[in-house]
């Protein structure tokens, strides 16, 4: 997120950085305090994200120093085939379900980075009886405070279990505040109008939606998605990886464009910030 000094902006930034600034103040519980001043210095200096595309629903975002991968499927994946696996680096790795175009790689990669796995209780046990130790269950409507910020779990509307069958218990997706940004990564889920709850309690600067269609919502409601979130800025998730979930992009991005909003659909192994 970039910082504008443009008057027509001015009233929006206002707005974000109070929101900014009053995210902090829940963590240090200063909410009364409140100081336009600090405001200011909490929106100087925030943080962008980097963000790499992987393929298919896997992505690298790296702010403040740390490193999060979500549902790692690389290998497996054609597409990906020139991604540079032996050098991925993760400090946590998110698993928002159990099916194995999100858990392929997730085994391995948890070695190769020791990162922490951050997922269901269910699919924390099963790693667990891989030999995967540094885990960290969640569930549904809960949230952690990580060194990174904050996750919350919430919820999404798909089914989940493991590649050998193991049960992985709900399907999820993430919620992730910094005190710089706020995103969701919505994992495999249809449309529903609990994502109202996230637009109506955060600001969501980017998101990440899947709009393959087939096994979850497609570009219709991934837009509709967006409105329910009040977010602008979409990167586009579980598309074009089998033949089940083709797009046109073109007329994807145009879907968006009509709506007000931006769809960003990443080259797989490119890289950008936000
Ligand atoms: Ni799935
Ligand atoms: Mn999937």
């Amino acid at each position: 997120m970039g910082l504008s000094f443009y008057p027509v902006f001015f009233h929006k930034e206002l707005l974000q950085l109070f929101q900014v600034y009053s995210h902090i103040s829940e963590y240090v519980g200063n909410f009364r305090n409140f100081k336009p001043e600090k405001a200011y210095f909490c929106i100087l200096s925030k943080i962008n994200m980097i963000i790499t595309y992987y393929g298919h629903s896997c992505f690298q975002v790296s702010t403040n120093g740390k490193t999060l991968l979500f549902d790692p499927f690389i290998r497996p994946n054609p597409k990906a085939s020139h991604i540079d696996f032996e050098n991925i680096k993760a400090d946590y790795i998110l698993v928002s379900h159990g099916h194995e175009d999100h858990t392929a790689d997730l085994v391995d990669l948890a070695r190769q980075t020791n990162a922490t796995i951050i997922s269901s209780y269910e699919i924390h046990a099963w790693l667990q009886k891989k030999g995967i130790i540094k885990t960290h269950p969640m569930n549904t409507g809960g949230h952690w405070m990580f060194d990174f910020g904050k996750v919350k779990c919430v919820h999404a509307v798909h089914s989940s279990s493991l590649p050998d069958g193991t049960y992985a218990g709900n399907a999820m997706g993430f919620l992730i505040e910094t005190p710089d940004i706020h995103f969701y990564y919505a994992g495999d889920t249809a449309l529903h109008s609990d994502m109202k709850l996230i637009g109506e309690f955060r600001t969501i600067d980017f998101a990440f939606l899947p709009i393959g269609n087939n096994f979850t919502m497609g570009i219709d409601n991934a837009v509709i998605a967006s409105n329910f979130i009040k977010c602008e800025k979409i990167i586009g998730m579980h598309y074009d990886t089998f033949d089940m979930i083709k797009i046109d992009q073109e007329d994807a991005r145009k879907r968006f464009d009509n709506a007000g909003k931006e769809l960003l659909l990443m080259n797989i192994g490119e890289t950008t910030e936000i």
